[in-house]
This record gives structure tokens, sequence and C-alpha cells, in this order.
């Protein structure tokens, strides 16, 4: 399995082009299945969830060109709407194929999704939501089986929980369901925002209310779009995090500054000046990181849940203690572990992690546990003294795109094997 090979003590710095945003650009992916004619959606990043995304479009009968961040889909006539198993396990944000595959085919047979090993993985938001708006699903032995007689039916809908997956698969199923449907309590994070934008820009009607309220007005039918995906935040803030740990002085162009109004204060609490535009972030960090007292992971806007697990590798170089708390995954420190093999000092209890500052970490053989842990122990490799060795990247592979490459032009020392 691929590994990387990080010599740290390299500043990390210079200027980057932030790619598109994985978790905006999977659901308009899956989106793009509802539509008639064909979509062209732009600044996809290129990564593996994407290719697995564009695979389950071609299972179900789409041709879909990937030629760089651009990905143009023709979307089937019809089909049976059943994906593989191995497609469906790939990774987690496959379950948002099924409110796209129920309303376009009136049926689907999916397997229960794969994905990160981020705890408890349930769907029951998904399930009810759908099921709700009409959708008979029967739970068989692992799979699902689902299928509507018609159309689907808007209705009123209130999740127990601020679901972003739930949310986009209510949101994909209601634009072309019988009558409007009323989400309460959805998600706001602005990969929701993007989702209604290429919804509506294919002729959906999405109105995202500032109480936490998603109304769709179901409409006949959809054409597709040209769309272009935000930004990705998540790989924004980690890309920071590298140049916070290691005290350089990176400017991140084609981002969106706003989408990390929870983030960007706990850098500056870390001893780091930044300079923001609408656009563009740039850190110097600072050649001793303070730590920041608490970050508590909360839905949007709060702290992002995948900023977590970096900014964790941050806090083991701070000089004092800093204290996690995971509010929104049940299982998201296992990470913890394999930093706490370079060095770190982290006691776990439960939601709360306590990471206690150390003046050096050094290196190790590590191993990605899941996407953004993987993320993490490359932080922490880039300021660790030694040679470290990160064994399993293809996990990092799922969510940043040529991490190795953009890194080794800000300075890392970083080998792919
Ligand atoms: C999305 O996952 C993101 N993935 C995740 O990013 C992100 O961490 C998460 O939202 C929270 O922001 C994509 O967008 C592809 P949720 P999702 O439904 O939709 C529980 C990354 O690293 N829950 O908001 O799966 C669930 O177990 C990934 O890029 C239920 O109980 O997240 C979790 O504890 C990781 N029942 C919480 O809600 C359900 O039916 C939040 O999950 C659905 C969710």
């Amino acid at each position: 399995m691929a590994k990387y090979r990080i010599e740290g003590g390299g500043r990390i710095g210079g200027e980057l082009h932030m790619h598109g945003a994985k978790n905006a650009a999977l659901p308009i992916l899956a989106a793009s299945l509802v539509p008639a004619t064909p979509s062209v959606i732009s600044n996809c990043p290129q990564l593996s969830d994407v290719d697995a995304a564009c695979n389950i479009l071609r299972c179900l009968g789409c041709t879909v060109i990937q030629q760089g961040p651009s990905v143009t889909i023709q979307p089937a006539a019809d089909h049976g709407g059943e994906i593989p198993d191995n497609l469906m396990g790939e990774m987690r944000s496959s379950i948002l194929f099924l409110g796209a595959v129920i309303t376009r085919f009136g049926r689907a047979r999916i397997s229960y999704p794969g994905g990160c090993e981020l705890g408890p993985r349930p769907i029951d938001m998904h399930i009810s939501a759908l099921r709700k708006m009409g959708a008979i699903i029967e739970e068989d032995h692992g799979y699902l089986d689902c299928r509507v007689d018609g159309r689907l039916t808007g209705c009123e809908i209130s999740l127990p929980f601020p679901s972003v997956g739930a949310t986009e698969n209510v949101m994909i199923a209601a634009s072309i369901a019988q009558g409007t449907t009323i989400l309460h309590n959805a998600a706001r994070e602005p990969e929701i925002v993007d989702l209604a934008g290429y919804l509506n820009a294919c002729g959906a009607k999405v109105t995202i209310h500032s109480d936490s309220t998603v109304v769709v007005e179901g409409v006949e039918s959809l054409t597709g779009a040209e769309y272009s995906v935000i930004p990705d935040r998540i790989a924004t803030a980690t890309y920071l995090c590298a140049a916070a740990i290691t005290g350089g002085d990176l400017l991140l162009r084609g981002v969106c500054s706003g989408h990390l109004a929870a983030v960007l204060p706990v850098f500056e609490e870390m001893g780091c000046q930044l300079t923001t535009t609408r656009h563009s972030i740039r850190l110097k960090g600072p050649e001793r990181l303070l730590p920041a007292a608490h970050i508590k992971t909360m839905p949007y806007p709060g702290f992002p849940t995948d900023a977590q697990a970096p900014f964790m590798a941050v806090a083991c170089l701070a000089d004092g203690n800093t204290i996690f708390v995971e509010n929104i995954f049940e299982s998201r420190y296992k990470q913890a572990g394999e930093l706490i093999k370079m060095g770190a000092k982290i006691r776990l209890e439960g939601r709360v992690a306590v990471v206690e500052g150390v003046p050096s970490l050094h290196s190790a053989s590590v191993r990605c546990t899941d996407l953004r842990g993987g993320a993490a122990l490359v932080v922490a490799a880039l300021a660790a003294e030694g040679s470290t060795l990160i064994q399993d990247v293809r996990h990092i592979d799922r969510g940043y795109e040529r991490l190795e490459e953009n890194l080794g032009r800000l300075g890392a020392r970083i080998i792919r094997e």
C-alpha cells in the first residue's frame, strides 16, 4: 500500500491555489443524475472519492467524462437503480445517491455505505426522511431495497440532528417530488448552499432560510447545468495547519475565507499572523505555538469536525494544553494513538481529548486511520525531527488533491513510496 516518507524540519511556505471542495462535489455529482440532460461540473477536485462517485454514475447508466477539474455527466434514460456493493462500500457519501436514484428511477437497491471509521455511521435520518416522502425502503440483510410508486411527495420533515448527508438527500429527492418539502433543522454547511446552487441552476426551486429551514418546491423535471464547485475549506484549514506547525509563511488563493470564520480565530489564538481577503488567506506561523484553550466541534457555522484532527497535530507542539471536544462523531480521535507514537502527549476521555504540548515530536512509523486523521499525521511529520513513514495514504488520496506534489512545492521533503 502507498506510503509517505516525510523528512521533518522544513518550513511550509509559498503560494498555492486551493482545489474544489470534496464535500460539495460529491452531493452535486449525485444530484447530476436527476436532470435528463448533461451537466458540466467545474472546479471539481481530482480525488479518489470523486472517481468513486463518477464510477457510481457510470454504473447507473450515465456517460461521465472527467477532464482534469471538469466533469461532464450525461444521465441515463432509465436504470434499475442497483449500485454494486464494492462501489457503495468505497465511501460514506455513496449514500447520497439514494435520494437521486429513487427520485430519478423510482427504485434503488444499495448496500449500507462504507467510508471512514468514525464510529457508527447510521443512516436512520436519511431513511426516515425518504420514507416520509413516500419511498418504500426495506432493509434486507445489509441491503436497502427502495421503491416509490409514481413520484415522491413533498412534506414537512424535521431532522433530529442537522445531518449534512440527510439534508442533501432530502434536497435532491424533493427537487422533482410532487409538491413542496419543508425541512427543519437542516444542516447549514457551505456545501449545502452549493448543492442548492447547482439544483437551482438545473431549474429546481430550493430556498435556504436563516433559521435552518430548507424549502424545496418540487418541479416536473430538471435540465442539466454548468456549475463550479466552491473551494475546499477543510483542505484550506489543513494546509494552514502545515504552515502553522512549521513556522512557515503560506499564501492560499482561490479560497473562501468566509467559510473558515470559526477556524481562523483559532490560528490567531495559537500565535499565527493572518492576513485575509475574501478569496485569499496568508498565514505566518510563530516560532513557538500557543495552545488554543478549547476546540469544540459543532455543526456549521461552528468549528468543523473535519478540521479537528489536523488541529490536534498542531496542538501537540503548542506551549501548553489544548482541550478538544468532538461533538459530531462518536469516535474521531483514532489519530491520537499514531501521534503518541511520535512523542505527543494526548489523553482521551470519551468525546474529550486533552493535548499537552511537548517541545518536539520525533519520527516514527505510523498508519493513516481515516482521511483527516491521515492529514493530521502529515502535518505532524512536517514538524517532527527525522524521517517519518506514514502508511496507507490511500485514505488521504480521498480528500486531498496532489498533496505530496503541493507540499513538495511548498518546501516539504516528502516522497510517495
Ligand atoms: C458529512 O458527512 C461530510 N462528508 C463529513 O466529512 C463531515 O465530517 C460531516 O458531514 C459533518 O460535517 C461529506 O459531505 C461527503 P452527518 P455525513 O450526516 O453527511 C449522525 C470528511 O472528512 N447521523 O452530518 O456523513 C452521524 O453518525 C468527511 O470529508 C445519524 O445518526 O455527516 C454523525 O455522528 C468525514 N444518522 C452525525 O450525525 C443519520 O442518518 C453527523 O453526520 C445521519 C447522521
